[in-house]
């Protein structure tokens, strides 16, 4: 079996210490899976496969773990988070148009995240600045009243921090 995640390139064999430690305790899946995703970035296919063989635990039981626990992610997630408000008020007032552009802009598809790790894209509910619309997010930032034409100064300033 290869060590090293086809998600995102990542050494699965730096998961051998901690899976060894943790191995046949009882909740022991928890602190491995803990340190999977801090590794990696998530607990993708080829982490869920590589734990399993380690431990000998099924592949159906972390994934479980997994999806049950809001703090692991089956796919790596960006440093940025760029939330775009689907709410009504927002889609009324062009929320799709900006949404297409910053799919453009950061070449992804809503729920992926960019080659470099740093951008995560999404959709989101209202945000509540309806007053704003159409509006989005930047790591909990509020972006109000965009235009096509504002999205590529927004992200870049987000490339710039890194
Ligand atoms: S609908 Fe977008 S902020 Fe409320």
């Amino acid at each position: 079996m290869s060590t090293v995640c086809s998600t995102h390139k990542c050494d699965l064999s730096l998961l051998d210490s901690v899976i060894e430690q943790w191995k046949g305790e009882q909740g022991g899946l928890l602190p491995i899976m803990q340190h999977a995703q801090e590794v990696c970035g998530c607990i993708s296919e080829d982490v869920q496969h590589y734990i399993s063989q380690k431990t000998g635990e099924p592949v159906t039981k972390i994934y479980g773990i997994a999806t049950f626990y809001s703090q692991f992610t089956l796919s790596p997630r960006g440093r940025h988070t760029v939330s775009m408000c689907m709410g009504t008020a927002c889609y009324v007032r062009g929320g799709a148009k900006i949404f297409e552009e910053l799919q453009k802009e950061l070449e992804i598809e809503p729920g992926c995240t960019t080659n470099d790790r740093l951008f995560t894209l999404e959709a989101t509910r209202c945000i509540g600045c309806c007053g704003l619309a159409p509006a989005m997010m930047i790591d909990g930032e509020v972006y109000g009243r965009l235009t096509t034409d504002l999205i590529h100064g927004i992200i870049d300033k987000y490339r710039q921090k890194g």
